[in-house]
């Protein structure tokens, strides 16, 4: 059966009828079936179900990451539909009002702490790197096998009795194919020292800074993910969720992967962000993290069985 939902105050989040299948070659895997949720500012919401009852895939949608079927509910903002459109519309919301944790962290193995909470600030401008990357390599090589067959031609540094067309061709591609390999090498050490000074100044900076210092990895920094334990994993990807300081938060199991002290401490530095005002959606199955939610909602066979009130702020 399902539950009516809950209509908080001041609606920041709503799920409204919410439908997802998921196909699978010709077979139709119907996960909600007209899930509804309505998420008040400020609130800390928790959403239980067993595994597999689609407690992700109503997180994903609800954070603008997937798409309900066409045709059914939508994904609503501030009453404003998000999840629908494609475009500015949902990625400013994705970017803005939106950080998303998830249970395995999903940090990035090559980027260091400081760089991995601040993903949101490179990440347009790495796409911007890529592109200056193909073009400088393009005209590198370009230059670098002009100049080779200029080389070898008849204009050229060979010997006059040296010039052939095979030997110019030769010329042209070595020297292309290096000319393009120092372009990308420049951009590279270019695009380093600007990955520097971004992480290391400016305000997105300053947030990731004071972020990373308030969850105790003042001194981790430079550190890469594989050094670090698995709830300091967790802390860097919940300052990265928060780099762009966010309205709402939602975790995907944030503590489903640690032990229970260590859940604990991950559990406390959220309700300390929910205390300054963060609304927060938490999906998990253990009824213990739930009791940290305000709100508990209880997913079940693809609708919301259960929306009730918790033990306000936790054990
Ligand atoms: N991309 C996908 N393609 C096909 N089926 C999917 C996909 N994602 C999820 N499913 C299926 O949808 C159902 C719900 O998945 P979902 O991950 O939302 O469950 P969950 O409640 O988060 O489970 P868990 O507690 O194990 O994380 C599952 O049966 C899963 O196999
Ligand atoms: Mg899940």
């Amino acid at each position: 059966m399902t539950a009516p939902p809950h209509q908080p105050a001041e609606p920041i989040l709503e799920g409204r009828s919410l439908h997802k299948t998921y196909r699978l070659g010709r077979v139709e895997v119907p996960v909600l079936k007209g899930a509804s949720v309505s998420i008040g500012r400020g609130e800390w919401v928790a959403i239980l179900g067993a595994s597999g009852s689609g407690k992700s895939t109503l997180l994903h949608l609800l954070g603008g990451l997937d798409r309900p079927d066409p045709g059914s509910g939508g994904v609503f903002n501030r009453g404003e539909r998000v999840a629908l459109e494609r475009g500015s519309a949902t990625n400013r919301y994705r970017n803005r009002s939106i950080g998303f944790v998830f249970q395995f962290y999903h940090l990035l193995p090559e980027l260091d702490v400081m760089q991995n909470a601040m993903l949101a600030t490179l990440v347009p401008r790495n796409r911007l790197v890529g592109a200056l990357m193909v073009l400088a390599m393009l005209a590198g090589g370009l230059a670098g096998g002009i100049l080779g067959f200029l080389a070898a031609g008849p204009w050229g540094l060979l010997p006059v009795e040296e010039r052939t067309a095979v030997r110019a061709w030769i010329l042209a591609i070595t020297t292309g194919i290096l000319g393009g390999a120092v372009m990308v090498a420049v951009v590279q050490v270019v695009q380093s020292l600007l990955v520097k000074g971004i992480t290391s100044r400016g305000p997105a900076a300053a947030v990731a800074t004071r972020t990373l210092g308030d969850f105790g990895l003042d001194h981790r920094f430079r550190h890469r993910p594989r050094e670090l334990s698995g709830g300091e994993r967790q802390r860097v990807a919940i300052a990265r969720a928060l780099g762009s300081e966010p309205e709402i938060l939602l975790a995907d199991e944030p503590t489903g992967n640690l032990d229970a002290k260590t859940g604990r401490e991950i559990l406390d530095l959220l309700k300390q962000r929910h205390e300054s005002g963060l609304t927060i959606v938490m999906v998990t199955h253990d009824s213990t993290v739930a009791a940290y939610a305000d709100r508990i909602v209880r997913l079940e066979d693809g609708g919301v069985v259960e929306d009730r009130g918790s033990t306000p702020h936790g054990p």
